[in-house]
C-alpha cells in the first residue's frame, strides 16, 4: 500500500511516518514548511496543487492530519481540496473532541458537533464535507495528543511551567488525553479496515490539565506541586471512544497508564 500523510512534520505526521515504516507501508510525507527526505511540498490551501500532488504519488490511502488551528482555509478548506482530489484513495481524516462544547456527560459518535470555538467549527464544516464528499472516508476525531520525548504542546507546556514561566493549568478543563503512538497505530488499523463514517479514538480516562500536568512532571522527574493551577471556566469534554476500541487491536491506554513514571 502506498500511503500519503498530510501534516508529515506534525506531532501525530511524525508517528504515522514511523508507525507506517514498521508496517513496511509505502509512505509519502507531505510536508509544507519544512522539507522532509523523500516528501513532497504541499500547502493544502491550493486546490490545484491538491489535484497535482495526488495525481501524481497516486496513493492507495490518505491520512489527512495538516490543520492550523487559527486557519479557517487550512483546516477546513483544505480538508476539502485533500477530500475532492483523492479520488480512490481511502481517506482518514483526523478531527478533534472540539467539535463539541462543554458537556458533564461523554460524546457518542451519532451526535451533531456544537463548537463554540472558531478551530472546532472548522473541524465541524471540514467533517460534513468530506462526509458529502467521500462517504466512505474515515472521520476519527481524537482529544489531547501526548508523547514520549516531550514534542507535544502539554509537554512543552509542563516544562515551561515547572521553570517557572507565567501560565498556568486550569483544572476544570477535561479531555481524554490518548498516546501519540496509539493514535497512530489506531489510524493505520482504521485506514486497512471496512469502517466508514465518524469514529472516536481518544483515552478511556477523563483528565483536567491540572492532572495530566501532574502525571507528566512526575513521569519526566518534575516536581508536580509545583505547577501552578487555576479553576477557569469549566470545560468538560469527553470521547466515548468504547464503539471504535471494540474494532481495534490496538489498545487506547489510559494516561495514567501511559504516564506511569
Ligand atoms: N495535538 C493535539 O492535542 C490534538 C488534539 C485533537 C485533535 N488534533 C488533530 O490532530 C491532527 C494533528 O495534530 P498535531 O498536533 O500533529 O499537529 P501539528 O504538530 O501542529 O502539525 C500540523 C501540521 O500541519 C502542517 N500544515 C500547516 N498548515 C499547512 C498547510 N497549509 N498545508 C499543508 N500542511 C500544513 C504543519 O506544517 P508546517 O509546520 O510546516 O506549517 C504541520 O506539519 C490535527 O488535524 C489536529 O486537529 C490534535
Amino acid at each position: 500500500m502506498r500511503l500519503l500523510v498530510t501534516g508529515a512534520t506534525g506531532l501525530l505526521g511524525r508517528e504515522l511516518l514511523l508507525c507506517a515504516g514498521k508496517q513496511a507501508i509505502d509512505v509519502v510525507p507531505a510536508y509544507h514548511s519544512q522539507a522532509l527526505p523523500g516528501g513532497v511540498q504541499l500547502d493544502v490551501r491550493r486546490r490545484d496543487q491538491v489535484r497535482d500532488v495526488i495525481r501524481s504519488v497516486r496513493p492507495d490511502g490518505i491520512i489527512h492530519t495538516a490543520y492550523r488551528q487559527d486557519d479557517w482555509a487550512t483546516t477546513a478548506l483544505g480538508a476539502v481540496n485533500v477530500a475532492l482530489a483523492a479520488g480512490s484513495a481511502r481517506l482518514v481524516f483526523v478531527s478533534t473532541d472540539v467539535v463539541f462544547g462543554p458537556r458533564k456527560t461523554a460524546y457518542h459518535e451519532h451526535e451533531a458537533p456544537c463548537p463554540i470555538t472558531p478551530y472546532g467549527a472548522a473541524k465541524a464544516a471540514a467533517e460534513t464535507a468530506i462526509h458529502a464528499i467521500a462517504s466512505d472516508a474515515v472521520i476519527a476525531r481524537t482529544s489531547l495528543i501526548v508523547g514520549s520525548d516531550g514534542r507535544s504542546v502539554e509537554e512543552q507546556r509542563v516544562r515551561r511551567l515547572a521553570a517557572g514561566e507565567p501560565g498556568a493549568f486550569y483544572t476544570g478543563n477535561i479531555r481524554c488525553p490518548i498516546h501519540v503512538t496509539d493514535l497512530a497505530s489506531a489510524l493505520l488499523e482504521l485506514l486497512r479496515s471496512d469502517v466508514n463514517g465518524i469514529t472516536h479514538v481518544a483515552g478511556p480516562e477523563a483528565l483536567s490539565r491540572l492532572e495530566l500536568g501532574r502525571l507528566i512532571a512526575i513521569r519526566d522527574g518534575l516536581n508536580p506541586e509545583a505547577l501552578p493551577s487555576i479553576p477557569g471556566e469549566p470545560s468538560e469534554i469527553q470521547l466515548d471512544s468504547r464503539r471504535t476500541q471494540a474494532v481495534l487491536r490496538t489498545r487506547l491506554r489510559a494516561a495514567s497508564e501511559f504516564l506511569a513514571a
